[in-house]
């Protein structure tokens, strides 16, 4: 199959702060967006990666790309969901693809055992993601709990998520609901099923400016 993938970094980054936006900044002494974008890019069976990127950050995408292949770069929208659907649209425009795999940028640490699972996935189903099960208690309450929340059916949902591409498309072109957390959800408001395969710890999300304490992914105890 003809695979393509989709980086979004078109993001501000403002729940982490600072000069520039995390997607740019160095963990493990390279750019975040470097990371995911290397191991997608050299990936054998992964033909173009394109990456979404926000106003004015062109020179910050080249910089933190350099020495890498060279880019496709597509301007991202206001929201998560529109960086994904003008991606996806160059794609289009630029012939589609048989399936594509959609990631954020700010998941710099990506297992390529992950991007096999979630292609080979796509053989019996529309849609794929990398999830991992909740291990903490789940409760319901206010300031005091009132009921715990059974957690066996509970997931933890990452990407990069996978997809046949004509569906994903269809669903992001038709889209009309509220703001989604993830591509998933989209494609399952269209009836596609969406498989689980085994995600990773090394997949979370730079979301805080403590997550890039300790730049080698040893697991860092998070406050907030
Ligand atoms: N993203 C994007 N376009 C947007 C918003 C987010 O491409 N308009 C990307 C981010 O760059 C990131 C991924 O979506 O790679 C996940 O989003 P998130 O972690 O929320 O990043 P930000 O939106 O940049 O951070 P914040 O919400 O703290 O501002
Ligand atoms: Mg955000």
């Amino acid at each position: 199959p003809h695979i393509v993938a989709l980086i979004v970094a078109a993001g501000s980054g403002s729940r982490v702060g600072g000069d520039i936006p995390k997607q740019f900044r160095v963990v493990n002494g390279r750019p975040m967006l470097a990371h995911s974008y290397a191991t997608l890019s050299k990936h054998g069976e992964i033909g173009t990666v394109v990456v979404a990127i926000g106003d004015g950050q062109d020179g910050l995408a080249k910089d933190a790309l350099d020495g890498l292949p060279t880019p496709v770069l597509v301007q991202g929208g206001l929201t998560r969901r529109e960086s994904v659907h003008h991606g996806l649209e160059e794609i289009a425009r630029q012939g589609g693809a048989d399936f594509v795999l959609i990631h954020d940028a700010a998941r710099p640490f990506l297992p390529e055992s992950v991007i096999d699972d979630l292609i080979r996935a796509l053989d019996t189903s529309a849609g794929a993601v990398p999830a991992l099960p909740v291990v903490d208690s789940l409760s319901r309450g206010d300031d005091m709990l009132s009921e715990t929340v059974d957690r066996s059916q509970l997931w933890r949902v990452q990407t990069p998520q996978a997809f046949h591409f004509d569906a994903i498309l269809d669903a992001h072109r038709s889209w009309t609901g509220e703001e989604p957390t993830d591509d998933a959800r989209m494609l399952m408001a269209k009836n596609g099923k969406v498989r689980i395969v085994p995600g990773s710890e090394r997949l979370s999300k730079f979301t805080f400016s403590t997550d890039f304490a300790g730049n080698d992914m040893t697991p860092t105890i998070r406050s907030g």
